[in-house]
Parts: C-alpha cells; structure tokens; sequence
C-alpha cells in the first residue's frame, strides 16, 4: 500500500490524507488524522497535522522519520507549533 501513496517525499505526504479518507469505506469507525504540505522549498516542507486525538505528535515525528528514511533521505523532523487540535512539523528533508 505504501507504494500506492505517492513516489517522492513531497507526492506521498499530499497523498496521505486520500489514502486515510479511501480506508474509511471499510473502516467506516476509524478516526483518521489529516495532513497538508503547507510549504515546501528545496530542504525543507512545512507540515500539518490535525487530529481528534491528543497526544499523538511524537509518534507522527517517528511516522515522518520514517517516510523520510524510506526515501533515502537523512534530514530530520521537529514539531514546531502544537496548538488545539493542529501541529505544524518543519521535515527538513537533508
Ligand atoms: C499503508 C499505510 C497506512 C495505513 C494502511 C494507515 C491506516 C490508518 C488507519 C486505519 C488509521 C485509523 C485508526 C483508527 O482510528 O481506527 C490510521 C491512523 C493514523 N495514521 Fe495512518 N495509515 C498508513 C500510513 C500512515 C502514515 C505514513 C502516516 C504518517 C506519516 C500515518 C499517520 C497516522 C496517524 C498519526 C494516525 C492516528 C490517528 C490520529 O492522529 O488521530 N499513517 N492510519
């Protein structure tokens, strides 16, 4: 499935929230989180995430760790901005 979602960093996190939305026609009690790409530039994307749940930020730093690592890439993840329900990370994508 993670082949489906998108061939480069940048396609794979604008596709995510498609992907979540599609499992909910057989998971239609799933909770799904939302991210949007808000910026990007050549080393760098803004992303945000919102959810319903709280407390879920670290683990989506070790989610994006890890879609970085599997695009190859050996940049870092930071949360920069956590407020009411919507997190902003800065993936810096090395
Ligand atoms: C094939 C890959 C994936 C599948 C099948 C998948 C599926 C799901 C499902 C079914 C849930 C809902 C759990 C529930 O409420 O019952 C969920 C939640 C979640 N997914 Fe994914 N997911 C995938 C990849 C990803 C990736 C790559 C990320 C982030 C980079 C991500 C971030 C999250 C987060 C943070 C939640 C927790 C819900 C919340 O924040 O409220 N997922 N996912």
């Amino acid at each position: 499935m993670l082949d489906f979602i998108g061939r480069d960093l940048s396609e794979f996190l604008r596709n995510l929230d498609d992907m979540h939305q599609a499992l909910t026609d057989v998971m239609p009690a799933a909770e799904m989180p939302s991210f949007h790409v808000v910026e990007e530039n050549s080393d760098r994307l803004l992303v945000s995430y919102s959810s319903k749940r709280s407390g879920l930020e670290p683990f989506v730093i070790g989610l994006l760790e890890g879609v970085l690592h599997r695009f190859g890439r050996q940049g870092s993840v930071r949360l920069i901005s956590n407020e009411s329900g919507k997190s902003i990370f800065e993936v810096e994508t090395g």
